[in-house]
This record gives C-alpha cells, sequence and structure tokens, in this order.
C-alpha cells in the first residue's frame, strides 16, 4: 500500500500518519475490542468517553495547559470560532461592564493574514463592540498591500480593556507566522498588551497546534485550532479556554448581550464534558491516536526539532533558489512559517515544469493558495524529515536543471 501513497504537501487537510491510518482503518470494524466500528459506536458509551478523556488528556500534557484552563471539542472549525469567540467574550464583557454601550467596547484585532483579516471582517459582521486594528501588517509589507510580514513591536496599538485580543499564530495561506524567541522583532509583542491578570487574549492555531510548544499559553483566554493540519481529520476543533471565560451567556443575553447560540456557547460545552450534542466521533478518534503516538514519540518538544530540521532545509535550498534567481520567497525571512512556506518560481512556464516534475516523484498539493499563488510547501507533523528531504533534492535538481537550460 505504502508505494503508492503520494507525498502530500497540502495544508489541510494534510498527512497523516500511515501507522495511524492502519490502526484507525481497524478501529472503524471493531472500536476498543467492543465488536462495534467507531463510525457506529455511541458517543454515550463507556468506551466512548473514556477515549475522549483521555485526547483530553493527552493534549494537556504534552502542551502543558494548567488547571485554570478548560479543553473542549467542537465542530465548525476555525470559521465557527470566528463566531464564538465573539460572542463568549462580548458575553463576558457585558457582565464584567453592563452599563458600557456598544461603541465603548473594543475588540482588538491583530491582522497578519487571510485568516485573522477573515477573523475581525466576522467580529464586524456581528457587531456589538468597535474594532479596533491593532496592529495590520499590510502597512509594514514591502508593497503596502501584502500579507509579507510580522509587524515590528512599534507598529502595535492596543486597546486599553478590550473584550478581547485576537491574532493568529500561523497564517497558513500567506505563510507567516510570529517567532517564538521572545527576543526577536517578529515575536508576538505579549509585553505591550495591557496589565491584565485576565486578559481576553485570543489565539489562533489551527496550522501550528501541536508542532511546538505554545509560548505564554497560561496568558491567553482561548485558544483554538481545527484539527485537520497536524492532529487529525477535518471536523475536529479543539479549544483551549481559561475558566473565567466560560460564561453563562443566558446571563449576559438579559443584560443585553447578544443571545449565543447553543452550539457555540462554551458554557454548554464545559457543562456537558464536550458532549452537549453528537461530538465528530470519527475525527476524534483518528486524532486520539496521533496524539498518542506523538506522546510516545517525546510530544511537542520532539516535534519542535524535527520541524526545525525540516524548515531549515527547505529555507535552504529556498535561498540558494533566490541567489540562483530561480527562487523568490514570498515572506520575510523572520516572519516565515514553519508550517507552510510560500514561494514563487520565476519566469514563464518554469512553476508549472516544477509542479509537474515534483508530481512525476509522488509529490502532491505543493501549489499555492489561490489568493497568493505560486508554491505552498506545508511541513505538518506528518510530514517525515525523509520526505523533507526528497522534497528538498528535487528541488535541489530542478534548480541544477533549470541553470542548465538558462545557460545554454
Ligand atoms: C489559521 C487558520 N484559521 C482558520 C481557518 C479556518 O478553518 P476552517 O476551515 O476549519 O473553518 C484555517 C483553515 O485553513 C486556518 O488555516
Amino acid at each position: 500500500m505504502s508505494e503508492t501513497r503520494a507525498i502530500n504537501f497540502g495544508a489541510g487537510p494534510s498527512a497523516l500518519p500511515q501507522s495511524v491510518l492502519e490502526e484507525a482503518a481497524r478501529g472503524l470494524l471493531n472500536f476498543a475490542g467492543t465488536g462495534i466500528g467507531i463510525a457506529e459506536i455511541s458517543h454515550r458509551s463507556k468506551e466512548f468517553a473514556a477515549f475522549l478523556a483521555e485526547v483530553e488528556e493527552l493534549i494537556r500534557e504534552q502542551l502543558n495547559v494548567p488547571s485554570t484552563h478548560t479543553i473542549l471539542f467542537t465542530q465548525g472549525g476555525g470559521t465557527a470560532q470566528f463566531s464564538a469567540i465573539v460572542l463568549n467574550l462580548l458575553a463576558r464583557h457585558r457582565l464584567l461592564h453592563p452599563d458600557l454601550k456598544d461603541e465603548e467596547r473594543i475588540m482588538d484585532y491583530v491582522i497578519t493574514g487571510t485568516w485573522s483579516k477573515n477573523a475581525a471582517q466576522e467580529a464586524g459582521r456581528l457587531g456589538g463592540a468597535k474594532i479596533n486594528i491593532a496592529a495590520d501588517a499590510r502597512v509594514t509589507s514591502s508593497d503596502g498591500k501584502s500579507f509579507d510580514n510580522i509587524p515590528p513591536h512599534d507598529a502595535y496599538k492596543f486597546s486599553q480593556s478590550p473584550a478581547l485580543i485576537y491574532y493568529c499564530e500561523n497564517e497558513t495561506v500567506n505563510g507567516v507566522q510570529f517567532s517564538h524567541d521572545q527576543q526577536a522583532p517578529e515575536s508576538f509583542p505579549f509585553h505591550l498588551l495591557p496589565k491584565d491578570a485576565l486578559l481576553p487574549l485570543v489565539a489562533d492555531y489551527s496550522s501550528s497546534f501541536m508542532s511546538r510548544p505554545i509560548p505564554r499559553l497560561a496568558d491567553h483566554a482561548v485558544i483554538y485550532a481545527g484539527a485537520q493540519k497536524n492532529v487529525g481529520p477535518a471536523g475536529l476543533t479543539i479549544i483551549i479556554v481559561r475558566k473565567d471565560c466560560i460564561v453563562d451567556v443566558d446571563a449576559a443575553a438579559k443584560l443585553g448581550a447578544a443571545p449565543v447560540p447553543i452550539g457555540l456557547a462554551y458554557k454548554s460545552f464545559a457543562e456537558q464534558k464536550s458532549m452537549p450534542n453528537t461530538p465528530p466521533v470519527f475525527s476524534l478518534y483518528v486524532s486520539g491516536l496521533v496524539l498518542r503516538r506523538s506522546k510516545a514519540l517525546g510530544g511537542v518538544s520532539y516535534y519542535e526539532a524535527v520541524n526545525q530540521r525540516k524548515k531549515d532545509k527547505v529555507y535552504a535550498v529556498l535561498g540558494d533558489g533566490e541567489k540562483l534567481g530561480l527562487l523568490k520567497g514570498y515572506v520575510k525571512r523572520g516572519s516565515g512559517s514553519w508550517m507552510n512556506i510560500v514561494f514563487e518560481v520565476l519566469g514563464e512556464g518554469t512553476e508549472a515544469r516544477f509542479l509537474a516534475g515534483a508530481e512525476a516523484k509522488g509529490m502532491k498539493s505543493l501549489k499555492g493558495h489561490r489568493s497568493v499563488g505560486g508554491i505552498r510547501v506545508s511541513l505538518y507533523n506528518a510530514i517525515t524529515e525523509e520526505q523533507t528531504d526528497q522534497l528538498v533534492a528535487y528541488i535541489r535538481h530542478f534548480l541544477a536543471e533549470e541553470t542548465v537550460t538558462s545557460n545554454s
């Protein structure tokens, strides 16, 4: 079977470890020795309840999630969280400050790419507060309109008592990511945030969750991620939420906040162990298998080391291609993502040749997002270092061939 599997560099849904897929195939027929497949078994069965508790523990342990935070599992992807975060945190703000008018409530958004832009747009659509764009990376970009950088610290203007402060840690489409080195100018400016022990800081970790430790995790109010990059199949959203942000949304509505649909209220998920309704059973199952495997390998520190080597190798060959005038990275180097590396192949027809050559070697899904173009290499956890080496070798070969062609 393995000979026929492509190396899938797709941005999500994306590659999953082969051993997990094989185990999941067995679980589809017979889950936990019950004789019932995972897609058929009741989510209220004791076997599934035990599995769900284990999935939560696997995340808590590997990311060091403190007891101040609850882990919730929902559906609806990142997109549902664009809305859920606004509604739950505006309800919280209403309970804390019942007398403020809507125009006096502020939500801070840091915009560094397509996904944070979309999140801010949804916040604007829902209303209930004013939006302050705390920073917009387009302003500090090379052409004034691209998402090609993480803004320098002096570009941020946070509000004093916002209902939420939002950022996207890794912009999957644009290949831009905050640096985890707190001294780097491309790090998230935690030191500039208003001083508040219960800061409503929200981070979208959809495309970097479990790829390495999360800096200052305990200082966040909400961290969320769709599973479909590093963790499992689409359909599952993982939310780490500080307990003070799980509020009585109905009490807030009585004070004038927008009513929160039951399927988006953190409280209903927290009170019912993430099962106010049927959870995405299969997606949770595969994610649990991935997380078990990740723990056995050494957890997020293991992946941090491997992912660092993987991205260093790809950026190195990209740099060589740039020196030859054949490749061009889309992102300023200190802002480059570990997970999604976006670049152009320069020259008439060259990109098509690049993609066709990769495809012939079984390397797929390298075409960039339709809004950006070019090439996007996604290096999620399931992409091995050996597979990365194969891609790098292919790119080196491609560069050599193109150099010969252009010199002849
Ligand atoms: C960083 C990020 N945020 C949000 C989303 C939207 O997630 P979903 O498609 O699960 O709604 C994506 C999707 O790729 C993403 O990469």
